[in-house]
């Protein structure tokens, strides 16, 4: 072959596309009184009629059993625009419903069924993971439904609600199987929260503290001074934590140049390399919020040891997390296996896999203010987690 015959064309095919969803911030959003609901449904086509189908996190159920009876009310009162193709479906609240596909496969068989196609909606009223698991659903049947999230946990509402992602758990892998896939609206009802066991209205604040120490000192210091109406719960208090979290992790998704996460950094992911491994190690007995204080708390002291942060402010961090009620010390931070490594510092590069290209992690150069490093010392991790062990003991 000469040359002249390996001659090749090249074409760059290029194009950008515009994502926009409404976050709503409401109270008794299946009162018939309430339209944002039915406006929500409409918003595109104001005139036809809007095929549904509803999934619910049992677990809200348990609280609210008359959530069935109401939202067949809301859809009757607003017939003109909102059609249930099916009652209501209850499915499996928790991390139960991420750690078995044959959940994802039964709501796609459902879809179908049902006939739900891409102009029709998936409607999911729950946790984390059962917005997480119905997401994906969503997101991969007909490649691609429009899909509502109803959040109802504080972590739900304040940051996985309204992000763009969904995912489900393969052998222990977390968020092995998931897809990047904005969602149509988000509703948050903060009825929900009152519902909720104490113990998840705390998880769920971990994320407020984490995005406030990456990158707002005024949202940290407004968490200082509202601790004690934050561990009483006081909805209005609530409320304004819930809402700032949200928007500061909708800016970041917004504005930092990266929603769909394709270079090596992951800012949002401040303390989560090590609670992803502690969830894990634990079965999940550690709450993601609980993980991911222990994580905060770890990597604050380790920027204090790295010499990026003032010593001092690893101290601030921890009373703060304390006060809210979080435990910053488990047995597994130092647990052994049997060739002496550290299982939890295999989170460390299980963080990287995930993402590909080098390890990214954020740790902190002030109150407020984020830095990302590249690599982690061991020595000083372990150093770290000592801290952690002789916080907890003299306390
Ligand atoms: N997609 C993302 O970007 C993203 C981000 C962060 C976390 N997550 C995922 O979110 C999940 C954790 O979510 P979560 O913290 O919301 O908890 P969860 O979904 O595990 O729910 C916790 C428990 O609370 C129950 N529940 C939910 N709402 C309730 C209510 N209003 N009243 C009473 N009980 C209620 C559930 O049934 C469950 O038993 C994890 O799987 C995590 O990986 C996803
Ligand atoms: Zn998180």
């Amino acid at each position: 072959m000469t040359v002249a015959h390996m001659a090749s064309s090249l074409y760059l095919q290029r194009f950008a596309v515009n994502y926009e969803y409404p976050v709503h911030f409401t109270n008794g959003l299946f009162d018939p009184a309430n339209p944002i609901l039915r406006d929500t449904l409409t918003r595109r086509e104001p005139r036809r009629r809007h095929r549904c189908l509803l999934f619910v996190d049992d677990g809200v159920l348990a609280v609210r059993p008359q959530l069935l009876a109401d939202i067949e009310a809301y859809a009757k009162a607003h017939a003109a625009a909102i059609e249930l193709v099916v009652a209501p479906v209850t499915v499996s609240g928790g991390e139960k419903i991420k750690n078995e596909l044959f959940h994802i496969e039964w709501m796609m068989g459902l879809i179908q069924q049902h006939q739900i196609d891409r102009h029709s909606f998936v409607i999911a009223i729950g946790g984390g993971a059962v917005l997480d698991a119905v997401g994906l659903a969503a997101a991969t049947s007909h490649r691609g439904i429009r899909h509502i999230r109803v959040p109802t946990t504080v972590l739900s509402q304040n940051d996985s609600g309204v992000g763009v992602k969904n995912g489900v758990n393969l052998k222990g892998s977390k968020n092995f199987i998931g897809t990047f896939a904005p969602p149509f609206a988000v509703l948050n009802d903060l009825d929900f929260i009152a519902d909720l066991p104490a113990r998840e209205k705390t998880a769920g604040m971990a994320e407020a503290v984490k995005v406030a120490l990456i990158r707002d000192a005024a949202f940290f210091a407004w968490l200082e001074r509202h601790v004690d109406a934050l561990t009483l719960f006081e909805p209005g208090v609530m409320a304004t934590m819930i809402r700032r979290c949200a928007e500061l992790h909708m800016h970041q998704i917004a504005h930092a140049g990266d929603p769909f996460e394709c270079g090596s950094a992951r800012p949002l992911d401040f303390g989560h390399w090590a609670a992803h491994k502690i969830e894990t190690l634990t079965r999940n007995h550690v709450r993601h919020g609980e993980a991911v204080a222990i994580g905060i708390a770890l990597d604050t002291r380790y920027s204090v040891l790295a010499g990026l942060l003032q010593p001092g402010h690893e101290d601030r961090v921890a009373a703060l997390l304390e006060l809210l009620g979080f435990d910053l010390w488990h047995p597994v931070l130092e647990a052994r296996a049997s060739d002496g490594s550290y299982p939890l510092l295999k989170g460390l590069s299980e963080f990287r896999e995930h993402l590909g290209g080098e390890l990214t992690i954020t740790l902190l150069e002030d109150i407020g203010r984020g830095i990302e490093v590249h690599e982690m010392d061991e020595a000083r991790v372990r150093e770290a987690i000592g801290w952690l062990k002789a916080r907890r003991t003299a306390a």
